[in-house]
C-alpha cells in the first residue's frame, strides 16, 4: 500500500512511521529550525525549571531541545512514531537522555502522570473525527496538572485543508477553545504564517489557555474514575470487578 492511501482514521502509526522513515525532519513541511512561538508562550506562562512539559506529537521536533538549553529538567515528547523518536533521538545525542520518550497514540493513551504544560503543533488538527477529537480532550483533561498550561498550534481558518497527505480541520482560537471545553481561560492567540521548506506559506493558529479547576470542568487525573479511564482509553474495560 502507498502512503497516499493510508489514512489517519485507517492506520495513523503506518501512516507516520513511513513519513519518518522515508523523509528527514528538515524536509517535512511542518519543519521549522527553531519553534520560536511555541517556546515564547511556554517561556511567558512562567513556570519555575522542574516544571513537567510534554509535547504530545513532538515527532523530530527541536522543541526538547530547546527546553533543556532554558533549562527545563522533566521534559516528555510523546509520538505514535518510533521512528520520529528515534530521529529525534539521534540528533540530540547524549541530551536525548534527559528526556522521557513515550511511543504512544494520544488518543489511547493512559497517562500515568500529570503535566504542568502540554504543547502540541500540528498533531490535534489530522484529528478530523469527533470521537478521535473527544478521545484527545478526555486525555489532555487527565494528564494535565491544576492550573496547568496547553499551548497548541494548529492550521488556522485560511491555513491548508490538508497535509501529509491527509485531511485536517482547521480553527480559530474559539473554535479550538469550544472542543477544549468548559474549564480553560484563553490566555493568548496569535494567526501567524508557517514557511514551509519548499517556499510555501500556512496559516497557523497559536492558542495558549490555562487551566481553571472547578467542579464541572477541568478535574485532575487522580479524580477521574476508573470506568472513565477505560472509556476514555478506548471503551476498553479495566480489569477486575
Ligand atoms: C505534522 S507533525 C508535527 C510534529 C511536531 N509537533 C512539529 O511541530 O514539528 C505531526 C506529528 O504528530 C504525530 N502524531 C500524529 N497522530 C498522532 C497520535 N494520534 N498520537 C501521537 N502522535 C501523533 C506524528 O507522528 C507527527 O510526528
Amino acid at each position: 500500500m502507498t502512503m497516499s492511501r493510508i489514512t489517519q482514521n485507517d492506520d495513523p502509526r503506518a501512516h507516520w512511521r513511513a513519513v519518518y522513515e522515508t523523509r528527514a525532519p528538515t524536509e517535512v513541511s511542518w519543519y521549522e529550525p527553531v519553534p520560536r512561538r511555541s517556546l515564547e508562550l511556554i517561556q511567558a506562562a512562567g513556570l519555575p525549571p522542574g516544571s513537567a512539559l510534554l509535547d504530545v506529537g513532538g515527532g523530530a521536533s527541536t522543541l526538547a531541545d530547546h527546553l533543556l538549553e532554558m533549562g527545563f529538567t522533566d521534559v516528555t515528547v510523546l509520538d505514535i512514531a518510533e521512528t520520529a523518536l528515534a530521529r529525534a533521538r539521534a540528533r540530540m545525542g547524549s541530551a536525548a537522555t534527559r528526556v522521557q520518550w513515550i511511543n504512544e497514540d494520544v488518543t489511547v493513551w493512559e497517562p500515568t502522570r500529570r503535566y504542568d504544560l502540554w504543547h502540541d503543533r500540528a498533531v490535534f488538527h489530522f484529528l478530523v473525527d469527533p470521537a478521535l477529537r473527544a478521545r484527545y480532550v478526555a486525555v489532555l483533561r487527565a494528564a494535565l496538572a491544576p492550573h496547568g498550561h496547553v499551548v497548541m498550534a494548529t492550521f488556522g481558518p485560511e491555513g491548508p485543508t490538508r497535509c501529509s497527505g491527509l485531511d485536517v480541520q482547521r480553527y480559530s482560537a474559539r473554535q479550538l477553545g469550544a472542543v477544549l471545553g468548559p474549564g480553560f481561560r484563553l490566555v493568548r492567540d496569535h494567526l501567524e504564517d508557517h514557511v514551509t521548506p519548499a517556499g510555501r506559506r500556512q496559516q497557523f493558529l497559536y492558542g495558549w489557555w490555562q487551566a481553571e479547576p472547578g467542579p464541572s470542568s477541568w478535574r485532575p487525573a487522580a479524580e477521574v474514575t476508573d470506568r472513565e479511564r477505560a472509556a476514555l482509553a478506548g471503551e476498553r474495560r479495566p480489569e477486575g470487578p
